[in-house]
């Protein structure tokens, strides 16, 4: 897989210092576990949502490079927003995926617009993202 070198640098920095990796207390968060069906990869997402916000976010998981640094930035973006902003993001995501030419407030994200000429690494960048439109969907159904 060739990607622009500056997007390469970005997406290992994620990969080798990723941001928010951890657990809260089961009590305390949102749990949601997936893995991605194509190489059997997990992840863990909790979130905790406040008034409606994503107050804070953490993972664990295995995965490679492209589905852990997806997962850095994802929970690093949506601290702070409400959950109508975070599924918008995700719907955003879906959309550089599609190789759409899109922009994100947390412009890390956008280096892993490259991966969306490989289809399966678009599983791997994807599979945070799908963890947070469950915890989303989760969270709206249950209050
Ligand atoms: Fe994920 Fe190759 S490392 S598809
Ligand atoms: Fe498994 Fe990328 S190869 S998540």
């Amino acid at each position: 897989m060739q990607l622009d070198d500056l997007y390469r640098r970005v997406i290992m920095d994620h990969y080798k210092n990723p941001r928010n990796r951890g657990k809260f207390d089961a009590d305390e968060a949102v749990t949601i576990d997936l893995n991605n069906p194509t190489c059997g990869d997990k992840i863990s997402l909790q979130m905790k949502v406040e008034d409606g916000m994503v107050s804070d976010a953490k993972f664990i998981g295995e995965g490679c490079s492209i589905s852990l640094s997806s997962a850095s930035m994802m929970t690093d973006a949506v601290k702070g927003k409400t959950l109508e902003e975070a599924l918008d993001m995700a719907e955003k995501f879906s959309g550089l995926m599609k190789g759409e030419a899109v922009e994100f407030e947390y412009e890390d994200i956008e280096a892993l617009s490259g991966v969306n000429k490989f289809p399966a690494r678009i599983k791997c960048a994807t599979l945070a993202w799908n963890a947070l439109r469950k915890g989303i969907e989760h969270t709206k159904q249950n209050g």
